[in-house]
This record gives C-alpha cells, sequence and structure tokens, in this order.
C-alpha cells in the first residue's frame, strides 16, 4: 500500500517535472539570426532517416550561408535525383490526423477570415512549432537546425519596408505578413504550448519554414527534408512529385551535365514580385515585372486578365494586354460606346477590331504609357531614397528591396526607351 502510494507520487512528480520541462523548452534551437547553419549534418541525419540522393548529388555552398543542390555526375533525363521516404515527408493531411480536432477551432477562425485556401499551410506551421518546441527531443532537431534562421519574405518585413517598394510589390508582401499574424492568433487557440506562442521569433520562423519549404500537391502542404534544398530557377533541371505512398521523388527534367546546379521552379518565372514577396529573393532570370498599373484593377479584371499579363520586358517590350488595359481605360474615360465596342472586340479576340482601335488611339494610349512610365521612375527613385536612409542594423532588408527596385528601374528605362521610338 505505502510502496503503491509512493509510486503515484513519483508518477505525480515526473508528471510535474515534464512539464515545466516543456513551459522552458531546453535544446530549443537557436534562432538568432547570427546563428549559423548547419546543413552538413542534416544531409547525414537524412541518410541515416532513408533518404537516397543519385550519385553525385551534394550540397553545397560558397559562403556557409546560401547553400545550393548540385551534380558532379551526369543524370539522365526522367531519373530520380533525390528520394524522401514517407516517414519523414511532413503533409497538411497527416497533421490533421495527428491533431485530430484539437485545430478545429484555430481553423474555424482562419475560414471567418477569408484563409480557408491556407489551411494546409496552417497544419503544417503549427506542426513546425509542435516539433519545434521538443527542442532536441524532436526527430526533427537536426533538420530544423540545418535551415535559415533569417528571411527576406513579405512576413518579415515591416511596415518601413512596404513603404520602399512599389505597391503591387508591397500589396504582395503585405499580405504574407497579414496571413502570418492570423497565423499567430489562430495558433493560440491550438496545444501549442504559451512559451512558444510568446516568441513571436519562433512564430514568423515557423511560417517562413513552412512557406518556403514545402511544396503545393493536389491541395496539400508538403515539406520533404533534403528535397527542399533545391534553388528556385526559371529553367529548372529538377522536378517534385510524390508516389502513392508518400514518398518524395525528385526528378531530373532534362539531361543534366555533371557540374550543373539542380533548380526547380517556385512559380511563375514572367513576373518576380509574387517570388520576392513569398520568398524573399529576386529572380534575376525573370524576363519581365508587372507594368505596375495599379489604377486599371477593374479594367484588368473586366478584359479577364491578371497582374501576371500586365509586364514590361527588360528588353523593353510591352505585353499586349497592357495596350488594351490602357486603351480600355482611356476609352471608358471619354467614350462609353467606343469603350463598349473595343470591350467586345478583346473579349471576342476579334483583332482585326483590336488593332484598328490601337492604331486609331495609339498618341493617347503612348501619352498615357509615357506618364505612367516617367511617374514610375521618379517614385522608384524616392522609395529607393528612402530605403538607403534606414540603419542596416534595424533594417537588414534594405539590399534586397533596393536590389528589387532597381531591376524595376532598369525595366522602366528600356520600356521609356522603347516607347520613346515608337
Ligand atoms: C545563439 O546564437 C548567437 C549567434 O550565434 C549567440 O550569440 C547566442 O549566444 C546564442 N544563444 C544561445 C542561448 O546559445
Amino acid at each position: 500500500m505505502k510502496f503503491n502510494l509512493l509510486f503515484f507520487v513519483g508518477l505525480l512528480v515526473n508528471s510535474v517535472r515534464s512539464f515545466s520541462y516543456q513551459a522552458l523548452p531546453r535544446g530549443l534551437i537557436n534562432l538568432s539570426s547570427s546563428q549559423e547553419r548547419d546543413v552538413y549534418t542534416m544531409v547525414d541525419w537524412a541518410t541515416a532517416y532513408g533518404v537516397q540522393k543519385a550519385e553525385g548529388v551534394g550540397i553545397y555552398s560558397n559562403d556557409g550561408k546560401d547553400y545550393f543542390a548540385a551534380t558532379e555526375s551526369d543524370i539522365p533525363a526522367g531519373s530520380p535525383v533525390v528520394c524522401v521516404p514517407s516517414e519523414l515527408v511532413l503533409t497538411s493531411s497527416k497533421v490533421a490526423q495527428e491533431f485530430g480536432g484539437s485545430l478545429t477551432e484555430a481553423e474555424n477562425r482562419l475560414i471567418r477570415g477569408g484563409l480557408e485556401d491556407k489551411i494546409p499551410l496552417f497544419r503544417l506551421y503549427i506542426k513546425i512549432l509542435y516539433e519545434l518546441e521538443q527542442g532536441e527531443n524532436s526527430p526533427y532537431y537536426t533538420y530544423f537546425n540545418s535551415l535559415p534562421r533569417s528571411y527576406n519574405t513579405g512576413a518579415s518585413m515591416t511596415f518601413a519596408c512596404f513603404d520602399c517598394l512599389p505597391p503591387y510589390a508591397a500589396w504582395l508582401a503585405m499580405q504574407e505578413r497579414q496571413t502570418s499574424v492570423n497565423f499567430q492568433k489562430a495558433a493560440k487557440l491550438t496545444p501549442i504550448s504559451e512559451p512558444i506562442l510568446e516568441n513571436i521569433c519562433a512564430l514568423k520562423w515557423a511560417y517562413n519554414v513552412a512557406l518556403t519549404r514545402s511544396v503545393e500537391w493536389y491541395g496539400e502542404r508538403c515539406l520533404a527534408p533534403m528535397a527542399d534544398m533545391f534553388n528556385h530557377g526559371s529553367e529548372a533541371e529538377v522536378e517534385i512529385s510524390f508516389d502513392e505512398q508518400g514518398n518524395c521523388i525528385a526528378y531530373a527534367t532534362t539531361d543534366v551535365p555533371a557540374g550543373s546546379p539542380l533548380r526547380m521552379s517556385y512559380g511563375d518565372s514572367r513576373n518576380p514580385s509574387p517570388i520576392f514577396a513569398s520568398y524573399g529573393f529576386l529572380d534575376e532570370s525573370a524576363p519581365a515585372t508587372f507594368c505596375k498599373l495599379m489604377d486599371t484593377k477593374l479594367e484588368m479584371e473586366e478584359l479577364g486578365y491578371t497582374y501576371s499579363d500586365l509586364l514590361f520586358y527588360k528588353t523593353g517590350e510591352i505585353s499586349p494586354e497592357v495596350y488594351d488595359v490602357v486603351l480600355y481605360s482611356i476609352l471608358k474615360k471619354n467614350d462609353l460606346d467606343q469603350a463598349n465596342a473595343f470591350y467586345q472586340a478583346v473579349v471576342s479576340g476579334d483583332e482585326d477590331t483590336k488593332a484598328q482601335y490601337h492604331a486609331s488611339y495609339w498618341l493617347y494610349t503612348k501619352e498615357e504609357l509615357c506618364k505612367h512610365v516617367d511617374g514610375t521612375l521618379k517614385d522608384l527613385a524616392r522609395w529607393s531614397a528612402k530605403a538607403q536612409s534606414y540603419d542596416l542594423n534595424t533594417h537588414p532588408r534594405v539590399p534586397v528591396i533596393l536590389h528589387h527596385n532597381e531591376f524595376v528601374k532598369q525595366t522602366f528605362w528600356n520600356v521609356k526607351a522603347n516607347l520613346d521610338s515608337m
């Protein structure tokens, strides 16, 4: 009897101890922005968990900060490059199974906030927070310790950053930040513990990891350690897929010669702004940028176009959809009948009528475009001057913002030269 009671007290003490251990997570990975990544230990960890790489495939770095996958052997098109066993792959549906009803309240909150399509990402985010709070006891500890600590994504930006960006890029970046903040609020309705919920650095980090390192696969979000080491390339060498068992397989999409980087596509390369906002880098290979016509959003939508159609190319070329939207908005302001006739020509694909309209009104369209380009160039100079006035120590994202604006500026100068020659 006495023995049993002692045993019971012992259990109680143990559970209290394990509770306080959770309250003060020991071995939480160091999320300080100056902490170095331990990528090579992760490569061994992945191998021990059954990750396979094609011969010659490895992870390299020139500066100990940025890492990239590359191959030292030829890889024929269609052959596997990296395979990650299902057990290691984090997916939104596995998280839903693991956490069951304990996420329902949080997810309902997101749905009420119009973020239903972000639920798969949210599940991954919660799983990352959960594993993070397990500290060294998490099987993902070594993986987490290999990841970047600081990010230049929209979610990491501040209002001071948004002030220095063109409106479209600023808007995309702000959306990311808003989603991240909504996730933080929703996380309070989940079993994630208090110390993590109060750790803003951990919350942002988890959002950035979930967003930048996972891929979408038939409505799910999947994060496969090691298959997340491919950088972005507009001409990708690698494509990621999942088999029926949930194993992640990255295939070569083309014959890859030895000595090549291995890259995948993170999204539409025609316009760098969405990748900039989500991933925090400027895609140098992007051939174009959004033309920054924000005031004609309604006209754009009426004609059935999206921001990704309205492009200025690095070469100075202007996508045909831009001319359509600019002329349509001029006509709407001046002559509704003409506007309707032009609209009909656009939506019915009547190229002859469209061409006639463009020829008749060309001088107006050109004037409007020149005004827009000159105005944007002035704005860009102002935004970049503002960014340069910030202290780099408190605003570490200044270089990436300046880089973005410089890319846009070059493109706009080329468009200006092209317009002047017309
Ligand atoms: C975290 O890392 C930073 C930079 O490497 C270091 O200065 C700091 O002392 C570390 N913090 C802890 C608690 O180890």
